[in-house]
């Protein structure tokens, strides 16, 4: 485990939202929480895994389309690339090297909550795609505007891909959008990864891989709380569980207690001790991954004041890479 402390605004943003959800009927802990650095590492692995479909075939979606991606946002101008949740701007790559082959200079601005993905996200890309500059900046998307570096006559491509907008519920993930809308200009737009609704065999797969690597990184949550809060959650009492919810179009994620049980999140700073009590079977959800259709994604776009341009799919219809423009 990572001996680096963790910042004191981080580890109250944690305790507040641990003992917010946990202190709810039903228990809820919210899915940012994932991402400490073993969460991660651990996203990072399923990223890989055969049963992981979204990473890979966002990824071939690129590979064979990134060319007429970037020609369709510029039109006639030059572009700057934004990206919101930029992680290690892993797939990203693809874009910006269509988008030096444009135009030999470009500004790309990834956005994320954390400053080592971000420094990672400099590494890959600086070393590897000459014509790229990086301008990196450490915000949460969901609630402070960007600060966006414009140059006259360029226009902005935002990136919001790898379905990240599937953590949100449709109301939460309109007001992300419409908060980005309203930082961008006509003619600037917005490239939308989507992963799409389909059989739910493939669903529950992706979500419940056979290595066990979606249960650690589930599990991963409660042994960050008890590191960072010193909550005494033992891990062998509760199980991971994804389920399909067809009438919400949801993948849920929930860690299952398998027995009754007490658990205690002592005070901290800024909240005060918690009891929290499980009945055998009881679940703590953390997380819903919406999956989409064309026309939810439409939908969706067009209420946040953008204008479907193109849609880009798989062979299999597996997901959807969407180009929207500000309108
Ligand atoms: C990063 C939100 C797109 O919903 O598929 C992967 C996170 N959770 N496996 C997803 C996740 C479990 C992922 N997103």
């Amino acid at each position: 485990m990572s001996s680096i402390a963790t910042a004191p605004e981080v580890t109250s943003a944690v305790a507040y939202e641990a003992v917010q959800g946990l202190s709810a009927t039903p228990k809820t802990l919210t899915p940012w929480l994932f991402y400490d650095e073993a969460g991660s590492h651990l996203f990072e692995q399923i990223t890989t895994l055969p049963e992981y479909y979204l990473t890979r075939t966002e990824r071939s979606i690129f590979a064979k389309h990134a060319d007429e991606i970037l020609a369709q946002a510029a039109g006639e101008h030059h572009l700057t690339l934004v990206e919101l949740g930029a992680g290690t701007a892993t797939k990203t790559g693809i874009l910006l090297a269509a988008a030096v082959r444009r135009q030999t200079n470009v500004v790309y601005q990834p956005v994320d909550v954390s400053q080592t993905a971000l420094d990672e996200a400099r590494d890959n890309i600086e070393t590897h795609i000459p014509g790229v500059m990086v301008l990196s900046q450490v915000a949460d998307y969901t609630s402070e505007p960007l600060k966006l570096k414009r140059q006259p006559g360029v226009r902005t491509l935002a990136l919001y891909i790898g379905s990240s907008i599937g953590n949100f519920a449709p109301n939460d993930a309109l007001e992300v959008l419409q908060i980005l809308r309203s930082q961008l200009r006509p003619g600037d737009s917005l490239l939308l990864g989507t992963d799409l609704a389909k059989d739910e065999a493939t669903l529950l797969a992706a979500y419940n891989d056979a290595s066990g690597v979606t249960a650690a990184f589930n599990l991963n949550v409660l042994t960050r709380l008890n590191r960072e809060l010193g909550a005494n959650f033992r891990l062998e009492n509760f199980a991971h569980k994804s389920i399909w919810n067809a009438a919400e179009s949801r993948i849920e994620m929930h860690l299952e207690s398998t027995v009754s049980q007490r658990v205690h999140i002592p005070a901290n700073a800024s909240c005060p001790a918690l009891t929290i009590d499980f009945a055998p079977g009881e679940t703590i959800h953390t997380e819903n991954s919406y999956k989409f259709t064309a026309t939810s994604v439409g939908s969706l776009l067009q209420s946040a004041g953008f204008t479907s341009v193109r849609t880009w799919n798989d062979p299999n219809n597996l997901f959807a890479v969407t180009l929207a423009e500000a309108s």
